[in-house]
C-alpha cells in the first residue's frame, strides 16, 4: 500500500494531539512523520510508538509531505498553505484562514464530499461549532429544504485551544478554594467557572460576534446556499469538551414529525434518538465521539414548518481532528 509523508503543523496542540491519535488509531497510512510548533520552547510529541521533536515551520521543510495538516493559527496557515498546496503539497487547513475564500472547498465530507478534487490542493475544515448542525440537517435539508434556521450555540473551551481549559480548571480550583473567580489573565473576556457568556470572538458594528457571522458563512458555502437565513447566538459554556446547539429550523416544505425522524435516523454521520429522554450531553457524547448526535425533536410553538432538535458533538473529533483526517482519507482515494 502507498504510504504518505504527513506534516503537523500545530502537533503540540489540542487538535493536533487528536490528530496524531486518529491517524494511528485509524491505521491511516504515514510514511515519514514531521512535527511543527511554535518553535518558542522545545517539544516532542509521539506517533505511532516514537518520539519527534517539534521545529518552527518552514517552506522547504513543509514540501518533504505529501499532505500537511494545518492545526495552528491563521496566520501560519497564511504564511504557507497556499504555496506548499501549489507546489503538489496537499493541505488540509483547519484554521478559519481560507474557509470564505473562493475556490477554496469548505469540506465535511459526509455532507459535501463530492467538493473534494484532485486539482484542489487547498482544503479547508470548517469551524467546530457548525459542524454539528451542518451534519445534522444535511439529510433534512436534501429532502424537505430548510429556509431558515436559528441557533444558540453552547460551547465547551476546549474550542479556543489547550490554555483556555487550563484557564477553566484553575479558575474552579481558585473558585472552590477561595469563594470567587481569580481576577482574569487575558484570553476569555469574562471569569467561566460557574459562569457563561455570550462572547465568542470579537463584536462587529451590528454587534454579532466572531463566531456567529463563521456559523453563518459557513453553513451558507458548505450547504450551497446563499439564500438560507442563520441566525446565531454563541455561548461559552464552562464544559471542558463537546460543543451543544439548540436549533430551530425552519422547512421549505411541509413534512411530518415521522418523516422527519426517518430522515435523521438514516444521515451519515448522525446518531438521533428519537425517545425524548435519551437525548445526548457532551460529558456523555462528546469525548472522543465520530459521529454527531441529535436528540429532542419536536415541532417549534412559533411558526408552521418550524422544528427544533438538540445537537452534541466533539469540538476536537467531528469539529477539527476526525473531519481533517477524513478528508485525508477521501483525498487519497482520489
Ligand atoms: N479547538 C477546537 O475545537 C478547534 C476546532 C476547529 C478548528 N480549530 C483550529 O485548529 C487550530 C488549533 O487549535 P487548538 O485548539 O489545537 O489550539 P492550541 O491548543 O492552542 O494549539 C495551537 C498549536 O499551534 C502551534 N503554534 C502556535 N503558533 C505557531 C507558529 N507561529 N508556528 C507554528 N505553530 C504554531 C502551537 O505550538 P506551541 O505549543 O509551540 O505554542 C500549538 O501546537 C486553530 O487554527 C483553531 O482555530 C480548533
Amino acid at each position: 500500500m502507498k504510504k504518505y509523508n504527513i506534516a503537523v503543523v500545530g502537533a503540540s496542540g489540542m487538535v493536533g494531539g487528536e490528530l496524531l491519535h486518529l491517524l494511528e488509531t485509524r491505521k491511516f497510512p504515514a510514511g515519514e512523520f514531521y512535527a511543527f510548533n511554535s518553535g518558542r520552547k522545545p517539544a516532542a510529541v509521539r506517533f505511532c510508538g516514537r518520539s519527534y521533536p517539534c521545529a518552527a515551520p518552514t517552506l522547504a521543510a513543509l514540501k518533504k509531505a505529501d499532505i500537511a495538516f494545518f492545526v495552528s493559527t491563521d496566520e501560519v496557515s497564511g504564511r504557507f498553505a497556499r504555496r506548499l498546496a501549489a507546489a503538489g503539497t496537499w493541505c488540509v487547513d483547519d484554521s478559519s484562514r481560507f474557509r470564505l475564500a473562493p475556490g477554496v472547498p469548505l469540506v465535511i465530507p459526509e455532507v459535501n464530499g463530492g467538493e473534494l478534487s484532485a486539482s484542489r490542493k487547498l482544503i479547508a475544515g470548517p469551524n467546530c461549532t457548525l459542524t454539528g448542525a451542518a451534519v445534522a440537517l444535511a439529510g433534512v435539508r436534501r429532502k424537505f429544504g430548510v429556509t431558515e434556521l436559528r441557533l444558540a450555540t453552547y460551547q465547551a473551551v476546549s474550542g479556543a485551544g489547550r490554555s483556555a481549559m487550563v484557564r477553566l480548571e484553575e479558575e474552579l480550583r481558585a473558585y472552590l478554594k477561595n469563594g470567587a473567580a481569580p481576577a482574569l489573565k487575558g484570553g476569555f473576556p469574562r471569569p467561566i467557572a460557574f459562569n457563561l457568556f455570550p462572547q465568542v470572538g470579537g463584536f462587529d458594528a451590528e454587534g454579532n460576534s466572531a463566531e456567529e457571522n463563521k456559523v453563518e458563512g459557513e453553513l451558507k458555502k458548505i450547504w450551497g446556499d446563499k439564500k438560507i437565513k442563520i441566525s446565531t447566538t454563541a455561548v461559552r459554556v464552562p464544559v471542558l469538551r463537546g460543543h451543544s446547539l439548540a436549533a430551530w429550523f425552519k422547512t421549505a416544505r411541509p413534512c411530518s414529525l415521522a418523516a422527519l425522524k426517518k430522515e435523521l435516523g438514516r444521515t451519515p454521520g448522525l446518531k438521533f434518538s428519537a425517545r425524548a429522554q435519551a437525548y445526548p450531553t457532551p460529558l456523555e457524547n462528546g469525548l472522543r465521539t465520530e459521529v454527531v448526535y441529535a436528540g429532542r425533536l419536536r415541532r417549534a410553538k412559533t411558526a408552521a414548518n418550524e422544528f427544533q432538535l438538540w445537537i452534541v458533538s466533539d469540538n476536537l473529533y467531528k469539529g477539527a481532528a476526525l473531519n481533517s483526517v477524513q478528508i485525508a482519507e477521501r483525498i487519497i482515494r482520489l
